[in-house]
């Protein structure tokens, strides 16, 4: 491509943004580089949570209505994530989908071992860890200097003994992330020592899309507030569908079951779709706002939004090696988030939040996620903010 028919096309991608700054209202004040630890509340999401606000004080209660909406999302997430909707289950958060997994899982034989890369989220340790008194072995497969967890070092610990890998798309910490291939070559390894692979979808389902049938992985765990644009109290699990026949978790509850409406207290009847994962009433308000958020998603078109994401990232790093920040993420393996390195995280994350640049920080990181209605001039904002507090950096 010529530059100039770059330039063309690169005009063309920005111009199915137009407006879209407009639709998240907090961008009027804040450079608001922060997705992947909240996302932001667009028109749409607030108006969702109106409607349930207006149908509370209207009506008291519809629950068929909201049984209606919680199915509607899950419709919506199958098709997001290439799944069937029988393999989709809305849960209370990422870990609540971890839980009911973990608990399908027999420790006690031979085939105990649970995998967990360095780049999880500390649930995805803790709950591993919490299966230690029925048997489980945890074992955490180490990041290289630079960041990145080749597949080797989980070539070198699977075995016939592994239950489960557990990886995450992205770092929380620094923004690493599995490329397709490495996704793949960890299932294939895995699937051919009969053991599972679950993968944490948080950091980056939202500003990414992602395919679950072409990557190979049993189970899909997420949440709805960051990229994916709804609110907090409400997650999703993937189950491949042979899987969810399979696993029978010992966590269940009434939307659990096959029939809701059986109301049998003398039984458990797993549903025979991944909603077996699910336990209690689904979370309803949740439900509007994530609906929402996916109709967001939905009117740009996740591609569109990744290849967006993915130019604000490129600009990004190129911006930061221009200025001499050391950058913690490994360049050619990013998700939607950057992070910097610095002396004091902490202290230089609130001094940006008085210039109302907001960031996050982790691990003696600064992190800046970025999602598609973010711009050059929220960069702009942010290296301003960084230049300015030189010597909080590292
Ligand atoms: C990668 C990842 N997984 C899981 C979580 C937490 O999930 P939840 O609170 O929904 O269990 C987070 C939260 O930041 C995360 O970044």
């Amino acid at each position: 491509m010529s530059s100039l028919d770059a330039a063309a096309a690169q005009k063309k991608a920005d111009a199915s943004f137009d407006g879209v700054r407009g639709r998240f209202p907090s961008l009027r004040q804040l450079a608001y580089i922060n997705s992947g630890s909240y996302g932001l509340l667009s028109d749409r999401v607030q108006a969702a949570i109106q409607e349930y606000v207006d149908l509370r004080l209207r009506a008291g209660a519809d629950w068929d209505a909201w049984v209606e909406r919680s199915f509607r999302l899950a419709a919506k997430l199958a098709k997001l994530i290439n799944a069937g909707m029988d393999e989709i289950a809305i849960t209370g958060s990422a870990s609540s989908g971890i839980n009911a997994v973990a608990s399908a899982l027999d420790f006690s034989g031979h085939r105990n071992r649970v995998l967990v890369s360095n780049y999880e989220f500390p649930t995805s340790g803790q709950i591993w860890h919490a299966q230690e008194p029925r048997g489980a072995i945890v074992e955490h497969v180490p990041e290289d200097e630079g960041g990145l967890i080749p597949v080797e070092h989980f070539e070198r610990t699977i075995d016939e003994r592994t239950a489960v890998v557990v990886i995450s798309r992205v770092c929380y910490r620094h923004g690493g992330k599995f490329r397709d291939e490495a996704v793949r070559a960890i299932a294939d390894l895995a699937h051919r020592h009969g053991a599972y692979v679950i993968l944490d979808s948080f950091q980056s389902l939202g500003a990414e899309a992602l395919d679950v049938g072409s990557l190979g992985v049993d189970v899909v765990v997420g949440g709805m507030y960051k990229y994916l644009l709804g609110t907090a109290g409400i997650g999703f699990l993937y189950a491949r569908r042979d899987l969810a026949e399979r696993l029978v978790p010992t966590m269940s509850g009434w939307f659990a079951q096959e029939n809701v409406g059986a109301m049998d207290i003398f039984a458990n009847d797993p549903s025979r779709s991944a909603r077996r994962f699910q336990a209690g009433t689904p979370p309803v308000l949740g439900c509007y706002a994530a609906d929402a958020g996916l109709d967001v998603i939905q009117d740009y078109g996740i591609e569109t939004i990744e290849a967006r994401v993915r130019d604000l990232t490129a600009r990004a790093l190129e911006r930061f090696n221009e200025q001499g920040y050391r950058v913690a993420t490994p360049p050619d393996s990013r998700g939607p988030m950057l992070a910097i390195k610095a002396r004091d995280a902490a202290a230089l994350v609130q001094a940006l939040i008085d210039r109302s640049v907001v960031t996050s920080h982790r691990d003696g990181n600064v992190r800046a996620g970025f999602h598609f209605y973010n711009d050059e001039s929220d960069l702009d904002r942010l290296i301003d903010g960084l230049d300015a507090h030189r010597g909080l950096l590292a």
